[in-house]
């Protein structure tokens, strides 16, 4: 028997509670104690932790968001604070712990089990940001968020032939916005990989303007730009009359969708296998169709995926 505490750490995302449910479900069944950690590493040196039963996640699976709800800990790089974490972990007999976060909270999880406890990433984030798996848990569900909205937007936008800049999440990764581009037809897409070139884009939107051609949206990645200014910009220099949207905290709401839940459970049912052949600092993930797993190190050293495929269907299908 082996007692595994698991957590969620940073941003939210759906499909946390189908692989909390995972974990727990499996490893209970496989003979071993489960112990829930809330808010995330700073839950641990506040012993907010409670052990599970098979009830402890019933009807869960289909909540967004995570019930053992998250946190943003930064003391948590403070060596210090970590071996806090690791006594008060061994003092409860908790010798594996599942961390279910991005790369930050995969930092996290490597340096704990550089210093004896055993832990094993579950990659949770909307923003597809981890180089050694396909997809993200949650990513699927923020992507389809972002396409209802936009499709909505298009409504409206088309009515009053109007410019409409949508900016999304992802924080320095575009996925969300490349995906979401693809899949409702926009017609301008800006996000790291792509760069921004502003002059271009004006003068693009300027030939439109005197074809009569005013509508359009522009999908774009945080932190690309000021999106309000740039839309005032647009307006002026263009004369076509645009708005700004930004997506912000919806696209890391929601009930997950099939891919996200089944993903989820996926993730989680490796993870206790890992726990069982006793691995440690290993993170599970997806590679085709494949659920595969990975040293957390090598994982987190990975370059960044090329996009540049879905980048040229974007623009060859335009
Ligand atoms: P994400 O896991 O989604 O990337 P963050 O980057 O905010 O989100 O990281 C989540 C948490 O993981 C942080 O609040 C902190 O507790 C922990 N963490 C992040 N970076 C480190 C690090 N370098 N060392 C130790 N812990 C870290
Ligand atoms: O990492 C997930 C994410 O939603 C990013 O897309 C975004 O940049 C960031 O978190 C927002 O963080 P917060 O919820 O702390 O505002």
């Amino acid at each position: 028997m082996k007692k595994i505490g698991v957590l969620t750490s940073g941003g939210d995302s759906p499909g946390m509670n189908a692989a909390i449910r995972s974990v727990t479900r499996a490893a209970i069944q496989a003979g071993h104690e489960v112990y829930g950690i809330y808010y995330g590493y700073r839950g641990i040196i506040e012993r907010q932790i409670e052990k599970f039963d098979r009830f402890s996640v019933s009807e869960k699976i289909s909540r967004g968001g995570t019930f053992l709800r998250s946190a943003r800990f930064p003391q948590f790089k403070d060596p210090e604070v970590r071996q806090k974490a690791k006594d008060i972990l061994e003092e409860l007999g908790i010798e594996y712990l599942v961390v279910i976060g991005g790369d930050g909270s995969f930092t996290g999880a490597k340096l704990l089990s550089d210093i004896g406890i055993k832990c094993i990433g579950i990659p949770g984030t909307i923003d597809n940001d981890l180089n050694y798996t396909d997809f993200t848990l949650g990513f699927d569900t923020a992507v389809n968020t972002v396409i209802d909205a936009i499709d909505k937007l298009r409504d409206t936008s088309a009515s009053h032939q109007r410019c409409n800049l949508v900016e999304v999440m992802g924080r320095y990764c575009g996925d969300i916005a490349i995906h979401a581009a693809l899949a409702t037809g926009a017609k301008y897409l800006i996000t790291p990989e792509t760069g921004f070139d502003k002059d271009h884009l004006l003068n693009d939107l300027s030939v439109q303007n005197d074809l009569g051609i005013r509508y359009s949206i522009v999908v774009v990645t945080e932190n690309m730009m000021k999106t309000h200014e740039m839309a005032q910009e647009i307006q002026s220099v263009t004369g076509i009359e645009t708005r700004a949207t930004i997506l912000g905290h919806v696209q890391r709401g929601g009930s997950p969708t099939a891919f996200d839940r089944k993903f989820g459970i996926e993730l989680g049912k490796r993870a206790v296998e890992l726990i069982d052949a006793d691995q440690c600092a290993r993170c599970v993930g997806i590679d085709g169709v494949d659920i595969i797993d990975m040293d957390i190190t090598e994982a987190l050293d990975l370059p960044a995926k090329d996009k540049s495929k879905l980048i040229d269907t974007f623009i060859a299908t335009k």
